[in-house]
């Protein structure tokens, strides 16, 4: 039977990460896959996440399963963190999800329950796995612009035009903050743009904010989503606690639905504990209760903030040293735009060629459509990478 199974198509972002393993040069530099490093290089198990994993360790008493949605609790919590009050409590269901992965995956999952014939509306570009999801399940995808590679802003007159083309139905999957790969975003005027197109067109936001607290703030990162769920009959929302609480391997997503009124939220609840049971039958429990922890918990939530307002603030000054120095040494402004992108990525906007040759001739990883992570930089690498980019002709 395994004889008759064919390759898959290799993930650039995993294959990546072990193409750096292998390479034996000291000097190398690992900008590829979307993990926070420290100053040192490190990826730190966050404070308030080792003091709430002590605590568990100490005051729980069971380890017997929870619920198919997970605990309430976190639920809760994270309504609370993602969309604050602006969406009545009544018309959310939430699902604990394996990382915002399997928030993204089950989100499908139930758009097309929802709509057999769904097509999904996908930036060009988008983070892979969005659209390899898509094809391994067989959804239509419908590409619309987004990154212009002029200017590394977002194209929003080609975004609406393609856009335009939405009806019930579909599905538009947006990046509630820090667009990935781009790092390009939309201001809070073209969203409410958006908004207005999508309630002309009756197409279903899908909102995927994986990254909140990584660019402008929690508060500010959230406002996009905030402001469509607020505005929106419908809604799907998948977050992850991946990158915000540095819980990477403890696979802590979820995804919330909103729907048009409260009668209709125990079906969308009961349909995604369904497809947890088909799947997985319990979501993890360890990571979605230490974020539960921390966001209840004043003390925890304060310190939680301020080492995520920490990490923030580096990344931004890593996007500014970067900038700078590449115009210092390009005495140009072309670079510009790698300051005013948010979160974790910014995409060159550069070959696959010239990405390969920064790999061969200077050992430095980025993904070959030149989108790096600026959280694997720090003050020694900046100028490496800036005399690299100048030397290679980008
Ligand atoms: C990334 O985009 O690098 C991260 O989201 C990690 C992943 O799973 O691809």
């Amino acid at each position: 039977m395994f004889s008759n199974l064919k390759a898959q198509p290799a993930d650039k972002i995993l294959e990546l990460m072990a193409k750096y393993r292998e390479d034996p040069r000291q000097t190398k530099i690992d900008l590829g896959v979307g993990v926070y490093k420290n100053a040192d290089g490190v990826t730190p198990v966050m404070r308030a996440v080792k003091a709430a994993e002590k605590q568990l360790w100490e005051e729980q008493t069971t380890k017997a399963y929870v619920g198919l949605a997970g605990d309430p609790a976190y639920s809760d919590a994270m309504i609370g963190l993602v969309l604050g009050d602006e969406v009545e409590r009544d018309r959310i269901a939430a699902i604990a999800t394996p990382g915002g992965t399997g928030a993204v995956r089950q989100a499908f999952e139930l758009a097309r329950l929802a709509s057999p014939d769904l097509r999904v509306f996908v930036s060009s570009p988008t983070w892979p796995n969005h659209l390899s999801i898509l094809n391994a399940m067989g959804i239509e995808t419908v590409p619309y612009r987004y990154f212009d590679a002029e200017s590394r802003a977002v194209d929003f007159d080609g975004m609406m035009t393609d856009l335009a083309g939405m009806r019930a139905g579909d599905v538009v999957l947006l990046h509630g903050c820090c667009h990935n790969p781009t790092g390009a975003n939309l201001n809070m005027s073209q969203w409410r743009e958006v908004v207005s197109l999508l309630n002309k067109t009756g197409a279903t936001p899908m909102i995927d904010i994986a990254y909140q607290g990584f660019g402008d703030g929690l508060e500010e990162d959230a406002a996009a989503t905030r402001l469509v769920a607020a505005s929106v009959p419908e809604c799907l929302i998948a977050a992850s606690c991946s990158k915000n609480f540095g819980i990477y391997r403890e696979r802590t997503g979820i995804l919330m639905t909103i729907s048009e009124s409260a009668d209709l939220t125990p079906v969308s609840q009961g349909n995604m504990n369904h497809l947890n049971r088909q799947s997985y039958s319990f979501p993890p429990d360890h990571g979605a209760r230490l974020v539960t922890m921390i966001l209840n918990d004043e003390t925890l939530r304060a310190d939680w903030q301020q080492e995520l307002e920490d990490v923030r603030l580096s990344m931004l000054n890593l996007r500014k040293q970067l900038a700078e120095e590449l115009q210092r040494l390009s005495g140009s402004d072309r670079f510009g735009f790698i300051a005013e992108h948010r979160g974790m990525f910014s995409q060159l906007g550069t070959t696959p060629e010239m990405v390969e040759r920064l790999r061969a001739e200077h050992g430095i990883y980025m993904v070959s459509d030149s989108r790096l992570n600026i959280a694997g930089l720090n003050q020694t690498t900046v100028p490496i990478l800036a005399k690299a980019i100048v030397d290679t002709g980008i």
